[in-house]
């Protein structure tokens, strides 16, 4: 994939750039897409495939956390589940990825920038799950909240991204179920089980809040963001709507949600909440987390292993092209 239309990509095009940049302002203006054959500002390419990238290695990486479980889910119902929904996060790394290749980076660079730690994911996947339980909180808590981040996303002005999450968000929101369900279970089951779904509860809720990032007031980029249409809500906004779901859904499976200041605030019309442990955040983002090294050491593993296929994919792909040539 080259990186623009060859005609606005010319070094010192002026004109090109002026009148591709009035294109881009208008389409933007219009709430309109933009493709990949649009010319775009260098700054709205990088910041995409920065965020596109993240996302992708977010699913990747977010399959470890959960495939712990698959040999040991409690019944063949569950295992199959599970197995269904790892296998979605996948899929979904894959749009991804495919997602970002438009904008002109390879899927080699992008994994590249995972196996050598150069690349971010998403730090809530650098937990722990050292009990079943934590399949219903990570399913009801982060891919909850992955679901109040992604809504909005369906609308980003970028085509392929916003199209790759129209899909997603749909699996995201049978994930969501499955996990509530697994809770609801433990929660009407024996006092240990419940015992063990708050537990989970107590350890994922603070992480997942985490996922809508910093404070807006320490958000520098979300405002350039929102002028592209790339973001729709702030940090803060999502979180809101993030915790407004969580407390009905919190009563209905009985479970209590870690925060003895969280209530609504008539006044304000907000929830009230303590304040996050952003030491915590900062700490796991810097590579400081239970589990960071791992996911990557095992990341770098599963692709090491995969050589071989990816070696015997391109030879085929050169024997289909080659007898096509031979063809014409
Ligand atoms: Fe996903
Ligand atoms: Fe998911």
């Amino acid at each position: 994939m080259t990186t623009a239309p060859a005609d606005l990509s010319v070094a010192g095009d002026q004109h090109g750039d002026e009148a591709g940049q009035a294109l881009f302002d208008e389409l933007i203006a219009r709430d309109s897409r933009i493709e990949p054959r649009d010319w775009m500002p260098e700054g709205y390419r990088k910041t995409l495939i920065r965020q596109i990238s993240q996302h992708a290695h977010s699913e990747i990486i977010g399959m470890q956390p959960e495939s712990n479980w698959i040999t040991r889910a409690p019944s063949l119902k569950r295992k199959a589940i599970l197995m269904a929904k790892v296998q979605d996060e996948a899929g979904h790394g894959l749009y991804l990825y495919s997602a970002a290749q438009t904008l002109g980076i390879t899927r080699e660079e992008m994994m590249d920038q995972l196996i050598t730690g150069r690349a971010r994911y998403s730090s809530i996947f650098n937990y722990l799950t050292p009990t079943w339980a934590d399949m219903g909180a990570i399913g009801w808590l982060v891919d909850g909240a992955a679901i109040c981040n992604q809504v909005p996303l369906c609308r980003c002005s970028y085509g392929p991204y916003g199209r790759a999450m129209v899909r997603i968000c749909k699996e995201e929101s049978f994930h969501q179920r499955q996990g509530f369900e697994i809770l609801l279970e433990l929660m009407q089951g024996t006092e240990e089980q419940r015992e063990m779904a708050q537990d989970a509860v107590n350890r994922w809720y603070w992480p997942s809040l985490m996922m809508f990032g910093p404070p807006d007031d320490e958000s520098p980029n979300s405002a350039q963001s929102m002028a592209w249409n790339i973001k729709r809500f702030s940090n803060d906004e999502l979180r809101q709507r993030f915790v407004g779901m969580l407390v009905p859904q919190s009563e209905v499976l009985g479970v209590t949600l870690p925060d003895p200041a969280l209530r609504w605030n008539e006044e304000t019309g907000q929830y009230d909440m303590s304040e996050i442990d952003w030491d915590e955040f900062n700490e796991v983002l810097a590579g400081r987390g239970p589990a960071n090294a791992e996911r990557i050491r095992r990341r770098r593993e599963a692709h090491d292993d995969g050589a071989w296929v990816r070696e015997a994919a391109a030879a085929y792909a050169a024997k289909q092209a080659a007898r096509q040539a031979e063809v014409a």
